[in-house]
């Protein structure tokens, strides 16, 4: 079991090393000694990262809900699986055992076969932060549906995309959901979203907010009484290891969403083992990420990972600013959390308000603290290490994304000294690799370069749904050989690894992914604009916030900039969600454009972010004089 429990900096570097040395005997014992399977496989890894094939585990059967719940049952039945608080802390949080968990679990599972589902279907789910949320990703796994989870943020037309996108043919949802002391009527953008997805045959309705809201008749179902009528008694679907466990989508550099596909066996054992690693998870822990389960984070780091370990997940509704900027130390203290994990985007909102929020709390139970989604600045780091972690905890800054499905590059507590801004080091079994600009991987420390890795890992995704060309042309074709992450890196003199940020179109705003296409995309549809162009400043919040350099027609320059202003962010909300509004609109005759036609982002970016001093050469523009005219009206 060694393997599976890192302690110290040695024995970390020896277990790496082995862990490179031969991947298969590595990932194969971790597997056998810390999971229960149906059937054993007969090959440990299949792969081919040209075509690309990724298969792990090949011919094994196994139900990840019995590792992350049945196998519990006689050891930690009584044990709290799932924390549950409330947006509203007057309400009381729930205790979940395992045992209810597993007969919650099992109602629900039957519940979605008797609406048809069966193996392989896919089921979205667009729900707030509530139990139900949890509940329902194991009960699709239970009977081997695939979950497609839609964060509840996301609006009418992003989610009809992505029921349509997978054919999703049932869609579990609520009535209302509460966030902090806003009330969001849900079950009315299922009902808009819905107007054209043709293929849901069905709606289950949690009742969370007791709102009054229309149902359609032979589609919409409360699923409360569902529940009291189904069984509690249902066999968990064997699954092939690499059958397919859930879809994600995550914003690309095109237009649309990739629906990243992520498979049974692999994931279950990487998102366990780096549970335990970077969290050092003990049995009487109480662990807390922060996250959506709408995001990566929260599929493998709320629901998976944890229950997998046997662990207490906290799994909060609210947001961190209600009813005051107290709530997350007020919650810390409350269910005396150990770990504690959220984003750089939330730790700059807390930092800016007053220091006796998190003073007034007792915090003296946190044990490791954990930041996760872009890259923390060195202050934001200090102010967690010094006012939350008072010095003592640990900071892993862990960098992964929604494709490789669990945490990659990160410190190991008390094993891996960690330095501000650094994620610091692979886990076993990551080989990363930085490129230069025409495919050569740089060797040695001090270098900087392309993000990529050389091998396959457990939890790295197969594909993405109905185009596995994208797939291959998005991850495998920039250098031969390698995944390429569309990051940027470091590597320092001693061998840690700084991520520098996206080197693609994709702009991270809040700790939000997102492509700069389909936000470019939505504002085009206004009728006044011509032409738009997206890119990422600094913010000191956000982290990146969104600025759009429009080109406007010849009716819309006689319209007022502040109405148009407002109406692009009404199309963007619509068509996206709030998440991607623009916080600058500069309207403009022209864009900067290279001979083939292709904008110049770059330029763009430099303006944005206030370096007109550092253009480099423009000669080789088709436009170059646009780029004066762009930088005098720079807002
Ligand atoms: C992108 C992936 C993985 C969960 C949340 C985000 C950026 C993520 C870090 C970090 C610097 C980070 C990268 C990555 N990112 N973690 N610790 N330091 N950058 O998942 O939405 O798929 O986004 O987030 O740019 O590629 P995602």
């Amino acid at each position: 079991m060694s393997n599976y429990h890192i302690k110290n900096l040695e024995e970390y570097f020896q277990v790496y090393r082995k862990s490179v040395r031969d991947p298969e005997t590595f990932w194969e014992e971790i597997a056998e000694e810390n999971f229960v399977w149906q059937e054993r496989w007969q090959q440990v890894l299949d792969f081919d990262l040209t075509v690309p094939r990724v298969n792990w585990f090949k011919g094994a059967k196994l139900n990840i809900t019995e590792n992350c719940i049945d196998r519990h049952l006689y050891a930690h039945g009584s044990k709290t699986a799932i924390l549950f608080e409330p947006n509203d802390p007057s309400e009381t949080s729930q205790h979940i055992t395992y045992k209810q968990l597993h007969k919650r679990v099992c109602k629900f599972a039957n519940v979605l076969k008797d609406q048809g589902i069966k193996k392989g279907d896919r089921v979205c789910i667009y729900l707030p932060m509530i139990p139900e949320l949890a509940v329902a990703l194991l009960a699709c796994a239970r009977i081997g549906a695939i979950h497609s989870v839609v964060f509840a943020g996301f609006s009418a037309t992003a989610l009809s995309t992505r029921i349509n996108d997978c054919d999703c043919t049932l869609v579990v949802t609520s009535d209302g959901a509460f966030r902090g002391e806003k009330t969001i009527d849900l079950k009315a953008i299922v009902d808009e979203a819905l107007g054209s997805c043709k293929g849901v045959k069905s709606v289950l309705v949690v009742k969370r907010t007791h709102s009054e809201i229309p149902m359609v008749e032979n589609r919409d179902m409360w699923l409360q009484p569902l529940l009291d009528s189904a069984s509690n008694h249902c066999e968990p679907e064997p699954m092939d290891a690499e059958d397919p466990l859930f879809i994600l989508y995550t914003s690309g550099s095109t237009g649309k969403p990739k629906g990243m596909v992520h498979t049974t066996a692999g994931y279950m054992v990487y998102s366990a083992y780096t549970f335990k690693n970077v969290f050092q998870y003990r049995e009487k822990d109480v662990y807390w990420c922060t996250a959506d389960i709408g995001w990566i984070t929260g599929h493998s780091y709320i629901v998976y990972g944890p229950l997998a370990n046997a662990a207490t997940t906290v799994l909060f509704e609210g947001v961190p600013s209600y009813p005051d900027w107290s709530r997350f130390w007020a919650i810390v203290e409350k269910h005396k959390v150990n770990q504690f994990y959220t984003a750089p985007t939330a730790i700059r909102a807390l930092a800016k308000e007053r220091l006796d929020f998190a003073e007034n709390h007792d915090l003296s139970s946190l044990k490791i603290l954990g930041t996760v989604g872009e890259p923390i600045n060195e202050e934001a780091w200090h102010w967690y290490n010094d006012n939350i972690g008072k010095k003592r905890c640990p900071i892993v800054d862990t960098w992964w994304q929604t494709e490789t499905g669990g945490i990659m590059i990160s410190p190991i507590p008390h094993a891996t000294p960690t330095i501000p801004t650094f994620a610091t080091l692979p886990l076993p079994g990551i080989q990363p690799a930085l490129m230069d600009e025409i495919g050569n991987e740089l060797s040695g420390n001090s270098v900087s370069g392309r993000l990529c890795i050389r091998f396959p890992w457990p939890s790295m995704a197969r594909t993405i749904w109905g185009d596995h060309q994208r797939y291959k042309d998005t991850y495998f074709s920039a250098f031969k050989g390698y995944y390429f992450t569309g990051d940027g890196a470091l590597r320092d003199t001693t061998g840690y690894y700084r991520i520098t940020g996206r080197v693609d179109d994709v702009i991270i705003v809040s700790g939000h992914n997102l492509g700069t296409a389909p936000i470019e995309d939505a504002i085009n549809e206004h009728p006044a604009v011509a032409e738009s162009a997206i890119v990422g400043f600094p913010h000191k919040i956000k982290g990146n916030a969104l600025y759009g350099f429009v080109i406007l027609k010849e009716t819309g320059e006689q319209r007022d900039p502040a109405n148009l202003r407002k109406e692009i962010n009404q199309i963007i909300t619509e068509h996206i969600g709030p998440i991607a509004k623009l916080d600058k609109i500069q309207f403009t005759k022209g864009l900067p454009k290279t001979r083939s036609g292709k904008i110049m982002r770059r330029i763009l970016r430099k303006i944005a972010c206030g370096e007109t001093d550092r253009l480099g050469d423009i000669s080789t523009l088709l436009n170059p004089e646009v780029v004066d005219a762009i930088i005098e009206d720079v807002l």
